[in-house]
Parts: C-alpha cells; sequence; structure tokens
C-alpha cells in the first residue's frame, strides 16, 4: 500500500509525552475516514439524506446555489462520481470534473498544484478519488477546503459505507436512522472476497461493528491474509463459504481488484469454485439474505448473473442510495462550521 499521508508534527514536551493529537480533519466539512464520524454524526447524515432526497427539487437546488464543487479523480468510477455530481447539482451547486486522463495531470502536475489550482479557481470543496492510500488527508493539509474522500487506494471508501449502511438498514430495520451502538445487533454482515484490496470492506469494517453488527470475513488466503484475525472487535475470519453464509442477514460480494493484484497468481476457476455466489449456493445457505456489492460487478466471477439480478439483490438500490448520502455529505462540506455538535 503506497502511504502518502503527511505525518502530524511532534511537538516537544515538558511532561510525560503523549501522542500528538491528529490535526485531521483540518476543515470541519472534510470527510476523509468512517472513523472521523461519531455515531450521532452517522444518523444525522442519514437523516439529512431522507430530507434532501424527499425535498422538493425547485427548493432543493437554492441549498447550495451557485457554490463551487471539484470533482478529482485519478482513477476510474462510474457510480462514485455520477452520484456525486448529482448529489452536488441537486443541490444547486455548480460543478466541475478534473480527470487525471484528461488535465494537466498527465504533463506531470503534483496532487498539491492540482488542489492549489482549483482552489485558486474557487473550488469550495474537493471531492477526491486518488490511487494513493492518503491522498486525501493530504490534499486537505495543503488546500484546507473540505474534501471528501472518493476512495483512496485500498484504504478508504467512506460514502460507500455510508450509502452501505443505508441500504442494510432500508432492508432489515425499515424506519430506522436514529443510531446507537445496538442498532445492528443480531446481524451478521459477510464479505467474500478479494478483501485485501478493498476500501469498500475497510470502510465497512470501521463502521459495521460500532453499530452492533457481526461482520465475516470470507475469502482465500491470497485475498485475505491470516492477519485479518486481529482486524478488531466483532470482526471474524471464515474461510468456508457455505459455513459464513448459513450465519448471514447480508452477504456483500466484493470484485477481484486485478489492477491492483501486482503479479499475485489467483486460480480462477479454484476462486469461483470456492468462493462465486450462485443461485444453488444462495438457496440452500442463506434464501432470506440480503445480496450487496459495491460495484462494478464482474458477472460470472464473484457472482452469477441470475444472483445479480435476483429477488435479493439489493445492488441497484445501493446505488441509489449513494445519490441521497452523498447529498448529505456535500451539504455538510459547504455548511459545517464545526459548532453545531453533530455531523
Ligand atoms: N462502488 C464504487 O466505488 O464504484 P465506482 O468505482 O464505479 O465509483
Amino acid at each position: 500500500m503506497t502511504a502518502i499521508a503527511p505525518t502530524p508534527p511532534v511537538r516537544r514536551q515538558l511532561h510525560t509525552p503523549q501522542p500528538p493529537a491528529s490535526p485531521f480533519p483540518y476543515n470541519p466539512g472534510s470527510l476523509l475516514s468512517v472513523q472521523d464520524l461519531t455515531i450521532d454524526d452517522v444518523s444525522h447524515l442519514l437523516f439529512r439524506a431522507t430530507v434532501l432526497e424527499n425535498l422538493d427539487p425547485l427548493i432543493r437546488d437554492r441549498i447550495l446555489l451557485k457554490r463551487r464543487v471539484a470533482l478529482l479523480f485519478y482513477e476510474s468510477s462510474t457510480r462514485t462520481r455520477t452520484s456525486f455530481e448529482l448529489a452536488a447539482k441537486g443541490l444547486g451547486a455548480d460543478t466541475t470534473l478534473v480527470s487525471s486522463l484528461s488535465s494537466s495531470i498527465e504533463k506531470g502536475e503534483t496532487l498539491k498544484d492540482t488542489g492549489l489550482t482549483l482552489r485558486a479557481l474557487g473550488a469550495e470543496a474537493i471531492i477526491l478519488r486518488h490511487n494513493s492510500s492518503g491522498a486525501p488527508w493530504l490534499l486537505e493539509e495543503v488546500t484546507r477546503l473540505p474534501i471528501l474522500n472518493a476512495g483512496d487506494g485500498m484504504h478508504e471508501h467512506p460514502t460507500q459505507a455510508l450509502l452501505d449502511l443505508r441500504t442494510i438498514l432500508a432492508h432489515l430495520r425499515y424506519g430506522v436512522e436514529t443510531l446507537t451502538a445496538e442498532t445492528l445487533n443480531g446481524v451478521t454482515v459477510t464479505i467474500v472476497g478479494d478483501i485485501l484490496h478493498s476500501r469498500v470492506a475497510r470502510s465497512n469494517m470501521m463502521l459495521l461493528p460500532r453499530l452492533g453488527a457481526r461482520v465475516v470475513l470470507c475469502g482465500p488466503p491470497q485475498l485475505l491474509p491470516d492477519s485479518a484475525v486481529n482486524a478488531g472487535a466483532g470482526i471474524s475470519v471464515e474461510r468456508d463459504f457455505e459455513t459464513a453464509l448459513r450465519q448471514s442477514q447480508v452477504v456483500m460480494m466484493l470484485r477481484i481488484q486485478a489492477e491492483r493484484l501486482a503479479g499475485m497468481q489467483l486460480d480462477l476457476a479454484q476462486y469461483k469454485d470456492a468462493y462465486q455466489l450462485t443461485g444453488q449456493r444462495l438457496a440452500a445457505q442463506a434464501p432470506n439474505a440480503v445480496v450487496m456489492h459495491p460495484g462494478p460487478i464482474i458477472r460470472g466471477l464473484e457472482l452469477t448473473a441470475g444472483v445479480a439480478d435476483g429477488a435479493q439483490s439489493a445492488i441497484l438500490e445501493q446505488v441509489r442510495h449513494g445519490v441521497a448520502i452523498r447529498m448529505a455529505v456535500v451539504e455538510r462540506a459547504l455548511t459545517k462550521t464545526g459548532k453545531e455538535g453533530h455531523a
């Protein structure tokens, strides 16, 4: 994993040395990590997502009228990019997209200089997707703008975890938006596949156990190292897919991230034998489970087309929840002063 997050400065201490308090996020509107959000913050974002979703579009588009939001994307994206853009525009903001393939980034401009340039052009918030873990922290440190992490390397994807949570609540806790540490008690979420390279898995692992869910990680050792047994409270490893499925109310399937395998050899036939979610497996082991996938899905690899399109699939619901969640997150980015006491 490439880590480029700057280290907080170490100050001289007269007393017993204490670890320096993290200065991040510098900007109260930033969303760098799900760890930055309290349970109350998450509740408030879910509440605002519903309010904004149900608001008359002609009223909604005055909330951030003519505010400027930049989308800075160093990696491909369909769902995150489009939903952030629709969300910002739905609130009345002007958006601009800078993609690494059609900008001065191709000529060698650094993230720092691109960020400062966007700020000089009037951007009031930047939504960043980057292939390096930690890039949003660096961009926030140099620009001090609200930065929304739209996926950094193999590290985090906080808005995906929030929209996944909204999808789970819609299915299993209908109507619940005020969250506590017990809201998901009794719910087992199994995350299956390429966990090692997945920022989606990491953000969900950081969020769901705080709400009482049990998270089971399932996959082969190449994609789920043994060290994952120490991932944290409420998280366990189960190598056998059938055993994991039998315990699950939610099954979150992941794509094998070929672009991050870096020479790792994986026998795809063996992988599919052991870990592909087929209609037969689902019917036999988890006939009532909700099937989720952050996308993009690879039909015929991690799951069959029948499962992707089947009655248990919530994959397109996840996509729809993404717009509402990102409206709440963009609104927060441009309106939060840090004195509100919640998200
Ligand atoms: N889930 C997700 O991040 O999809 P995109 O890569 O299409 O944005």
